[in-house]
């Protein structure tokens, strides 16, 4: 089975992702594999200001098999976007989303609002599929109303024919998130786009959902659940010691991925274009190992704050969290959460023996 990370803005960044990828193999099971993406980039962001949206490329040796992202609406701005990504940098994949539902951006056509013209999106997915050699692929909605359902079900079925794979998220545009998913609607996709790799999107929210849900179709795509929670790849359940063995780990190397941004890692040579230089994950650890061991020298950073996302889920569950919850808002230095996650982990265990 398939099981994909699927990609999250300010959640599925570098750090994360190399997170989630050394827990899945070390407990996957035989004839499971994994797949990351990128958070979403703007198409238009990358080709008029790289130096704000090429963040969002970071990538280390760690992750051969990445999809970057990207949206907008317009075809000259995509296919640009899609041939530098294709000629600059090493991705398994690129993938237009077609996923988001925000009404602003409905109404200039990007995001979910491609389905609403489908022949000029149609020809949109071809431009690019035969403007890049990176296999291209496509996130997207099952469909806008119930209405435009068999139309849509059409559409995916022409777009098949330009992209390697096509993730579905099960809910209409006019559903938000409310309403049953259409089992058999879905199962017969797969079976119409034989060819096409299939990917389940929405409400996975244990490892086991992922059984009940694939049917005939090729993996499953894990996103809220997956937000503090990288267990929910695998079938184990951790250990007090490995969670807070991965809480330390992640944050020294979210501070790391910081850190490396600041130095602005850019380069304009050789191709005109401005690009990010590529980090390994050993040059991202030497830097997690620094900030690890001398704490007080890392403040002014973002990080400690963006970390709460995972953490209130990280220790989700734990004996004190209550408490130890209450204190993470005060925490906005890596030194002052460091102090009080060790404390934590101290409280544990002390506890447990
Ligand atoms: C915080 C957050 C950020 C998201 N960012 C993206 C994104 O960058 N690209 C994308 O295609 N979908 C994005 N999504 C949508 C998810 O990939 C997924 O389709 C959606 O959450 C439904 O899956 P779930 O029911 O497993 O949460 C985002 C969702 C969340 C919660």
């Amino acid at each position: 089975m398939k099981i994909w990370l699927a990609p999250m803005d300010w959640v599925t960044d570098c750090a994360y992702r190399i997170i989630c990828k050394e827990i899945f193999l070390r407990y996957q099971k035989p004839h499971e594999s994994l797949m990351l993406w990128t958070e979403f980039m703007s198409a238009d962001g990358y080709m008029h200001n790289p130096v704000w949206v090429v963040k969002h490329l970071l990538q280390t040796d760690y992750e051969s098999e990445l999809i970057a992202q990207i949206f907008w609406w317009n075809v000259e701005t995509l296919v640009a976007c899609a041939q530098s990504l294709d000629q600059h940098y090493s991705f398994g994949w690129i993938e237009l989303n077609m996923w988001c539902p925000s009404p602003k951006i409905m109404k200039c056509e990007a995001w979910s609002g491609m389905l609403k013209n489908k022949e000029k999106t149609l020809q949109i997915l071809k431009q690019i599929a035969q403007s890049i050699t990176t296999p291209f692929s496509l996130k997207t909605r099952a469909w806008l109303t119930e209405a435009d359902k068999e139309e849509q079900f059409a559409f995916l079925v022409e777009a098949s024919k330009y992209v390697w794979m096509i993730g579905v998220h099960w809910r209409t545009y006019k559903q938000s998130h409310s309403g049953e998913v259409d089992r058999p609607f879905i199962y017969k996709l797969k079976q119409a786009c034989s060819d096409t790799v299939i990917i389940w999107n929405w409400w996975i929210r244990t490892y086991q959902d992922c059984a009940d849900r694939i049917g005939p179709l090729d993996g499953v795509m894990i996103a809220q659940a997956a937000i503090g929670n990288p267990r929910v790849l695998v079938e184990t359940t951790p250990s007090v010691e490995e969670r807070f063995a991965v809480i330390f780990r992640h944050l020294a190397l979210a501070m790391a991925q910081e850190q490396y941004f600041k130095e602005r890692a850019l380069s304009t040579e050789k191709t005109g274009h401005t690009i990010l230089i590529q980090p390994t994950l050993h040059q991202l650890e030497n830097r997690a190992d620094h900030i690890h061991a001398h704490p007080e020298k890392y403040d002014g950073y973002y990080t400690p704050r963006e970390f709460r996302k995972y953490l209130f889920n990280y220790i989700s569950g734990l004996e004190y969290n209550k408490e130890i919850k209450k204190r993470i808002p005060a925490a906005k230095e890596y030194a002052e959460l460091r102090v009080l996650l060790e404390e934590f982990y101290g409280l544990i265990t002390k506890s447990v023996s």
